[in-house]
């Protein structure tokens, strides 16, 4: 074996032991480099003669070209070494379960709340959103309820600083919504001229001090309020009927108006429902309460009793949600409990 297939011997070798392209660039500078053992050879070209010159050259050229193609297919390996680590490292497991996002979903009375906004919507019912920080005027002097009334004790209140309370029904939006809206028609009314009715309901959260299977010291209520120059006992039976047919999807469903007591309207009713079919058939359950607004009630919307006559009812959302599902504990609906919740999806 003559010098030149040495070298490319022991070339192919060394790059064998490059693990790494540095180290193989490194290698390549010891045979091509400017004075690696091929471009030295090269040189001492120079001092031999023509014929000589010429087949040294030639041969010395094939180990330069031999050496190239070494180094050219370490080269490949390494790359290809490089990506196969790579790959590995990224490398996916395909038999594990697969990572899936659960889907949310609205709360039971929630759900209750949007078919509430949607039947009364359908009936010309606008929504309005108020404090859940009342003041004591709002929540209970307005309502025709003064400071020594015994109706303020039917409310174990929480009052917080600064003379406010924990609103203990949704009535006080009944105020807050009239008198917005004669504030909007101020002007056609102080020229004497009738004023659009006033048509709301009013759903949101109420505090009170209580708590047990059927209590709980924050819960929902929904308020409803029609106004108008001729709007009487006759147009909230109608409404209130429709309004728990279509809810309970019930054609059948009757109503009862039980006299009761409430200091903002007169007279006052408890509204009451009886299915004709299903678990609860044939009892009578009380879903609001109700009435005629009282004269003071609506001098404190700002407008004449004389002339502005209508009614009002408080239902119980959360009550209405555990009747249409068949839930009997309400602190169901507010312990969180995914495994609860998710069977209203
Ligand atoms: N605010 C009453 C309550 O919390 C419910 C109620 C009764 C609301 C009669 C009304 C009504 O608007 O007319 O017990």
């Amino acid at each position: 074996m003559n010098e030149l297939d040495t070298l490319v011997d022991i070339a192919k070798a060394l790059f064998a032991q490059c693990d790494t392209p540095a180290d193989l660039e490194n290698a390549k500078a010891q045979f091509l480099g400017k004075s690696g053992h091929i471009t030295v050879m090269m040189k001492g070209l120079a001092s031999l003669d023509v014929a000589l010159k010429k087949t040294q050259g030639a041969a010395i050229n094939v180990a330069k070209q031999a050496i190239e193609s070494a180094l050219q297919t370490r080269r490949d390996q390494l790359a290809d070494a490089q990506l196969q680590t790579q790959l590995k490292a990224q490398a996916l497991d395909v038999t594990l379960p697969g990572r899936h996002r659960a889907t949310g979903g609205l709360h039971p009375v929630s759900l209750t709340l949007e078919r509430i906004e949607q039947i009364f919507g359908s009936m010309g019912f606008e929504v309005a959103q108020g404090p859940e920080i009342e003041t004591d005027w709002f929540n209970f002097t307005a309502l025709n309820t003064p400071e020594d009334h015994p109706a303020r004790s039917m409310h174990d209140t929480f009052y917080v600083e600064g003379g406010y309370l924990l609103r203990t029904h949704t009535s006080p939006m009944q105020i807050r919504h009239a008198v917005q809206h004669v504030k909007q028609y101020k002007n056609q009314l102080d020229a004497g001229q009738a004023m659009p009715e006033i048509r709301v309901i009013a759903p949101g959260r109420t505090y009170r001090v209580d708590s047990d299977a059927t209590h709980s010291p924050m819960f929902h209520q929904c308020e409803g309020l029609w106004i108008g120059e001729n709007v009487s006992f006759k147009d909230l039976k109608v409404v209130f009927t429709d309004f728990c047919r279509t809810f309970f999807e019930s054609d059948d469903l009757v109503l009862r108006f039980r006299p009761s007591f409430f200091p903002f309207t007169e007279p006052s009713a408890e509204i009451d429902i009886q299915f004709s079919s299903g678990p609860l058939a044939g009892k009578w359950l009380e879903v609001a309460g109700s009435g005629q607004v009282h004269p003071n009630v609506v001098r404190n919307m700002g407008l004449d009793p004389e002339r502005y006559i209508g009614f009002a009812f408080g239902m119980g959302p959360d009550r209405l949600t555990m009747l249409r599902y068949g839930v009997n504990d309400l602190r169901l609906f507010f312990d969180g409990d995914i495994r609860f919740l998710s069977q209203f999806q």
